[in-house]
């Protein structure tokens, strides 16, 4: 069977500043929380690798930019770095983070690759967290200034923007699961954070619409389908609870301009709902996305717990659901997640259904790797678990569209096998292999495939 993709589909694929840049006490950027915490607890990171090691795309962005073009990539995200842009957080532009951006931008439009940016990809920059990062409203003010510095900077030729890349992960991360710094546990902080999050995405939509520049400004969400154990109601119910705070949180504000009514009620009911303001409501109603970008990774597989509410600990999503290992699901052997490839289409087949069909694209899908490097084979990684991965996601994919989804391209994690957070290389994801020590690129067979696909802008199969 041929699979074809509409004319213009995007193909391309994703990354961002700090995972990729390094230089990140240079040149004039001042530290993240990320190097902040690596300084701390370097044995947090995977073989205590830190933020400094990167594929070095502040000094390889011109070699880079020509591999996306051998790729045949026409898209390509990546972010920019506050920290390295406005080094106290507020005030003064670094001036040579302005010409580096400049270059990478006008670079990617010369070899004919729409460059797609983000601006905040996990990467809070040290100062504005000791001031309390998103907890504290005076950071969202922070943060609507550097949106509209980079709009005035680079929105001449930047036409796809993005405010905040999987807003949940610092949430969970930082406030409830332990694995983003500030390393708090508390749903009633992660829940202000989150809402003052969204806050600030709504402040740089209306910003951006404000000027006029003929672009577009969305958000990138991850969505994990969670799925029931059975259709028992009390699993029907936990499955619901886990896709409020971890999908509609962040779904229905971006594109309904609201909170869904069941989460606040389940908040307010527990006494956990964040404090509002008087144009809170109005402000969020403005943040409604023009381009969804949709990260999907893996599914939720949600069970009932049986004791719903434990008074001794504090409020966690836990007292409502936990996952359950499902006998007989596909899984990557190669890193431990589940691959459920139909999951693309749910979430496509939803959007289209229940919230009016926007306008999106997948932003993020991939497959990480441990110890990769056993599979390379006269020099090239032969990837082909990565060429099925993708090849059958995008098989679903395409049957979201042949049903009306208005999703517009496809983006792979990631371009070069990046820095992964605490995870550092431990996985690789990349279409291109890295050397660390050497910094050389090569292609990975899947690389070679994917350059077909968007080529022919399509596959046979
Ligand atoms: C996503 C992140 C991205 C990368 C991949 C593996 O959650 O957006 O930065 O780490 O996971």
């Amino acid at each position: 069977m041929h699979y074809s993709f509409p004319e213009g589909f995007w193909w391309g694929s994703a990354s961002s500043a700090p995972q990729t840049e390094g230089e990140s006490l240079s040149h004039g950027k001042t530290p993240t929380i990320w190097d902040h915490w690596f300084r701390l607890q370097p044995e947090r990171f995977h073989h205590g690798v830190g933020p400094a090691q990167t594929s070095t795309f502040y000094e390889h962005w011109k070699e880079d930019i020509a591999l996306l073009k051998a790729l045949n990539h026409n898209t390509f995200r990546t972010s920019v770095s506050w920290a390295r842009l406005i080094p106290d957080g507020t005030g003064a532009v670094n001036q040579e983070a302005v010409a580096f951006y400049n270059q990478v931008i006008d670079e990617l439009l010369r070899q004919g690759i729409t460059p797609f940016i983000n601006l905040f990809h996990f990467d809070m920059p040290l100062s504005l967290q000791e001031q309390g990062g998103f907890e504290n409203r005076k950071v969202i003010d922070a943060y609507e200034a550097y949106a509209r510095t980079c709009f005035e900077l680079f929105g001449d030729r930047v036409t796809h923007w993005f405010t905040f890349n999987e807003p949940i992960v610092p949430v969970e991360g930082g406030y409830l699961y332990d694995f983003h710094y500030p390393n708090v546990v508390d749903f009633r902080r992660a829940a202000t954070v989150a809402y003052h999050t969204m806050l600030a995405h709504a402040r740089a939509v209306k910003a951006y619409r404000e000027r006029n520049d003929g672009g577009e400004i969305g958000i990138i969400l991850n969505l994990t389908p969670s799925y029931p154990r059975s259709q028992n109601p009390a699993d029907v119910k936990a499955a619901h609870i886990a896709d409020l705070m971890f999908n509609r949180s962040f779904l229905d504000p971006a594109l309904r301009g609201s909170y869904p009514e069941d989460l606040v009620a389940l908040l307010s009911q527990y006494d956990q709902l964040p404090a509002c303001q008087p144009g809170d409501k109005e402000l969020l109603a403005a943040g409604v996305v023009d381009l969804l970008g949709i990260n999907y990774y893996q599914p939720r597989r949600i069970q009932c717990r049986d004791s719903q509410v434990n008074p001794d600990s504090p409020f966690m999503p836990e007292w409502f659901f936990s996952a359950y290992e499902m006998p007989g699901r596909k899984m990557n052997p190669y890193r431990g997640w589940e691959i459920y490839e139909k999951g693309i289409y749910d979430i496509l087949t939803r959007l289209r259904v229940e919230y009016g069909n926007p306008r999106c694209y997948i932003s993020e899908n991939g497959m990480g790797v441990e110890n990769e490097q056993r599979f390379e084979q006269d020099g090239q990684i032969q990837d082909d678990y990565r060429i099925a991965f993708v090849r059958d996601h995008l098989k679903w994919l395409h049957k979201g569209l042949s049903e009306g989804s208005r999703c517009l391209g496809y983006h792979m994690w990631t371009f070069i096998d990046n820095w992964s957070w605490c995870n550092a290389y431990k996985n690789r994801y990349g279409f291109v292999s890295l050397d660390l020590e050497s910094q050389k690129r090569t292609i990975k067979k899947s690389g070679e495939w994917y350059r077909q696909v968007a080529a022919k802008n399509g596959f046979d199969e």
